[in-house]
């Protein structure tokens, strides 16, 4: 046995989260320039992490890390191992919090890293089931879209208890994500959402039908290549998100930069109030400038990067 690594990039919701919690349908992107990366190496006893978060034996890994430890010893008990004998580190460019999927991304990294290392095939079912099982730690009961878009290479259509699969796109586009610098808490953001949707607001149930409709549109504009017709569908998800409560002041004021500086739109991705916007570009060069923008504007930090172009990079 010797050193054995697996990886997984960070994903963004183009079109459609929290209504996907409620049965519609959304669009995920995978989100490569940042991700997770677990290096497992043999080690003599009880399992050692190493992060940026915790350093020590597993056993003693802090409670709301706990879907990591989870993660690890699920893995383990699949693999009909024992967890220990193996030191694993795990190294993230993904900032938690932020709606960028760091959660199933490390989850990802880290089943891959235990069946490469015990040189086991990896399903993508048995891929998924663990994934979940991490995820439901770290977020009560997600919709799973976030561990099918980091599993996935290519821009995907999810809808919940259902495989995902690709989405069809004309032309490459250009993706800004700026970076709030606050950590959102998806957990609540839903939450909220469901005590809503309990009461009698019709609003509610309304843009969460709307933010469906929405993402139907957003998969017809990918497939024609209309780019001005998606960034209007990113405005409009961002006034029906705005309606769920989900927005915030930090995330309005990066849209409405968003929009000055030309983007044909913009809205925030994940779950809210805090994390991340994604806006889009007119074309390479506009991306640079929104990017500059977004810091100028107190941004903390941005990325930008294309989307199924000809060379298939995404
Ligand atoms: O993990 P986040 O912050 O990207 O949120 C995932 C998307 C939500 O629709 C808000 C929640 C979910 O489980 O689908």
């Amino acid at each position: 046995q010797q050193l054995a690594i697996g990886s997984a990039h960070s994903k963004l919701i183009l079109v459609g989260e929290h209504a996907v919690v409620y049965g519609e349908p959304a669009i995920a992107l995978p989100f490569p320039s940042i991700h997770v990366k677990s290096i497992v190496q043999p080690n003599e006893g009880p399992v050692l992490l190493e992060s940026s978060f915790y350093v020590g034996p597993l056993n003693s890994i802090p409670e709301k890390l706990k879907g990591i430890a989870t993660c690890i010893k699920q893995t383990c008990k699949k693999l009909n191992r024992e967890p220990n004998g193996f030191r694993m580190h795990i190294k993230s460019t993904i900032p938690i919090g932020r709606g960028l999927g760091s959660s199933a991304a490390i989850a990802t990294a880290v089943v891959r890293s235990l069946y490469h290392f015990f040189n086991e095939p990896l399903s993508k079912d048995d891929l998924l089931e663990l994934v979940h099982m991490a995820e439901t730690y770290a977020h009560g009961s997600p919709s799973g879209i976030d561990m099918e878009a980091v599993t996935s290479d290519a821009p995907i259509w999810f809808e919940k208890d259902k495989r995902s699969k690709k989405v069809d796109i004309k032309q490459a586009f250009h993706i800004v994500v700026a970076d709030t610098g606050r950590i959102g808490d998806t957990h609540a953001a839903v939450s909220s959402i469901k005590e809503k949707y309990k009461s009698i607001t019709d609003q509610t149930k309304y843009s969460i039908k709307s933010l469906g409709h929405l993402t139907k549109e957003a998969k017809r504009a990918l497939k024609d290549g209309d780019l001005d017709a998606l960034g209007d569908i990113l405005n409009r998800a961002q006034d029906e998100l705005v309606h769920l409560g989900v927005s915030d002041a930090g995330i309005d004021y990066l849209v409405k930069v968003a929009r000055q500086a030309g983007a044909l739109g913009a809205k925030l991705t994940g779950g809210g109030r805090g994390g991340c916007i994604i806006a889009l570009a007119k074309h390479a060069v506009h991306a640079k400038k929104l990017a500059e923008r977004f810091l100028h504007a107190g941004a903390d930090q941005t990325w930008h990067f294309q989307i199924g172009s000809d060379e298939n990079q995404y």
